[in-house]
């Protein structure tokens, strides 16, 4: 609880304490400030503003159109909702090419949209950024396996990681970037046994999106997990709307699906 009664926001302290005591990370996308307050008054832990948005809510075929702007709106819409969960916001494709180009980006989503933490997609190649960033302030999230800003370059939504190589480079990758100062990782589509060896070598939380039961924590896009988005539901993901009597039903499952460790189940990995 705060001086003024309300709930605390988390930190990335506490998410990092939370990976020393095992207990799972929940995380959930949201856009707008009725489901930052809903998923926040059932305790999810960390909201992403995702650039998963281009695809479920300004209705394009990839992620490649979102804007920092577009970004900067959602978040501030987000973070007016919620008071305990710890935000984080996508910076966009292309938003990132120089560290400079970064910090400025970042500091626009942190400043004007309240986000506590940026994430960017891609490996080694980032740490110049992300140690930039850090000399700043400015707390990373980075995101490995299936990076959709390089979708085609990766030539479609595949699982990554499969073969030795690809495995040894993304393990490299997760340490690489954690040393540049990355305070948590996402791994999204990689086989299950790699991620739970990037978690057990990694001292950063790592967060999984079909990436199996090992990773710290987990994390859907909002409307995979109510079953809404009108494209194909990914095979990792799961709708916990069917059977419930509400969002905050379906919402409330997943957090305590995640919690105790029955989501994401076999049938959900790679
Ligand atoms: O944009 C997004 O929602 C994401 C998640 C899928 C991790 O990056």
């Amino acid at each position: 609880m705060s001086l003024t009664g309300e709930r605390r926001t988390l930190t990335i302290i506490d998410l990092a304490q939370m990976k020393e005591r095992s207990e799972k990370i929940v995380c959930l996308t949201a856009y707008d400030a009725s489901f930052g307050a809903l998923l926040d008054r059932q305790s999810v832990d960390v909201i992403l503003v995702g650039d998963s948005l281009g695809m479920v809510i300004q209705g394009m075929d990839t992620t490649l159109p979102v804007t920092v702007d577009d970004m900067v709106y959602h978040c501030r819409c987000v973070a007016q909702g919620r008071t305990r969960a710890l935000l984080i916001a996508d910076l966009p494709f292309m938003s990132y090419s120089t560290p400079d180009l970064a910090a400025e980006n970042a500091a626009r989503l942190m400043r004007d949209g309240n986000a506590q933490m940026v994430k960017l997609e891609g490996g080694a190649h980032r740490a110049e950024a992300i140690r930039h960033m850090g000399k700043q302030g400015i707390p990373v999230c980075a995101h490995l396996g299936l990076t959709p800003q390089s979708i085609h370059q990766l030539g479609g939504y595949k699982v990554q990681g499969k073969d030795d190589m690809a495995a040894r480079a993304m393990l490299e990758d997760a340490q690489l970037l954690q040393d540049a100062g990355a305070s948590l990782l996402v791994l999204e589509c990689v086989p299950a046994e790699l991620a739970a060896e990037i978690t057990e070598v990694l001292t950063i939380p790592t967060i999984g999106i079909g990436a199996g039961l090992q990773c710290d924590g987990q994390v859907l896009v909002l409307q995979d997990m109510l079953g809404i988005f009108r494209g194909i539901q990914p095979r990792f993901s799961k709708n916990f709307l069917n059977g419930a009597a509400s969002i905050d039903d379906a919402v409330k499952a997943y957090v305590d699906a995640v919690r105790n460790g029955e989501f994401p189940a076999a049938e959900h990995e790679f």
